[in-house]
């Protein structure tokens, strides 16, 4: 499962790439929001910094507007994804921008005939906003199983990108589903290290490690 960052901001970039562990970026207009600089400098400097998809989203929602931001969008850089809404008039955006060769996201999605739509229109991802959903009272992990039959059924190619992640545990639901990619915020991604036992076990090695002789010009230093 690709793992991608769902952040606008620099640092957080950075540090993730660093980390050598994400495939890609999510960028919605909250998070450029949220990164506090101009799109115009954020968006071309993420595509630059990351090797794989970097998901931009389209403001307009007419279909005309939804295209043109798309060519522009797809303009940035050889790696961006136009993020389109899953509304009437993203989904025949999509299969416009599909048509060109441009890939796309569809996103905002919470059903699974929405999906389909998305599907049937060539979208390369679907973002199933999972999270919300639980918010809403119903189960967001149920949406993924469901699109996940639904692809798998008909052998669609979209690939299908949980988001909206707001725990450790959606990432591990959907990698059990099947999902291709899950894009979550830093804290989630940095926490999908964490165990306190991994802690306690490493401080008891290491303690121990100091009661043994000195492996005088071995691998471990002097
Ligand atoms: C995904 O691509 C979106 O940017 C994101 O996951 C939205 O989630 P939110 O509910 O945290 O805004």
């Amino acid at each position: 499962m690709k793992l991608f960052l769902d952040s606008a901001r620099l640092d957080e970039v950075k540090q993730a790439v660093d980390w050598g562990i994400i495939d890609g970026i999510t960028t919605n207009p909250s998070h450029v929001k949220t990164a506090g600089g101009n799109p115009s400098k954020i968006y071309p400097e993420i595509c630059r910094l990351v090797s794989g998809p970097v998901s931009i989203e389209t403001i307009a929602t007419d279909t005309e507007g939804i295209v043109r931001e798309g060519r522009a969008l797809a303009e940035i850089s050889d790696n961006v994804i136009v993020k389109v809404p899953v509304i009437k008039e993203g989904i025949k955006a999509i299969r416009i921008l599909s048509s060109e060769g441009i890939s796309t996201n569809a996103t905002i999605n919470f059903t699974p005939l929405q999906a389909l739509l998305a599907a049937k229109a060539g979208a390369t991802y679907i973002s199933p906003f999972i999270g919300r959903l639980d918010s809403a009272g119903q189960k967001g992990i149920e949406l993924v199983d469901q699109i996940r039959k639904i692809f798998d059924n008909y052998g669609f190619e979209t690939q299908l990108l949980t988001a909206a992640i707001r725990h450790p545990e959606h990432v591990l639901q959907s990698a059990l589903i099947g999902a291709d990619a899950c894009t979550m915020g830093f804290s989630i991604l940095s926490g999908l290290y964490d165990h306190h036992l991994t802690d306690l076990v490493l401080q008891q090695f290491l303690g121990d490690w100091e009661s043994v002789p000195k492996w005088i010009g071995g691998p471990y230093g002097d």
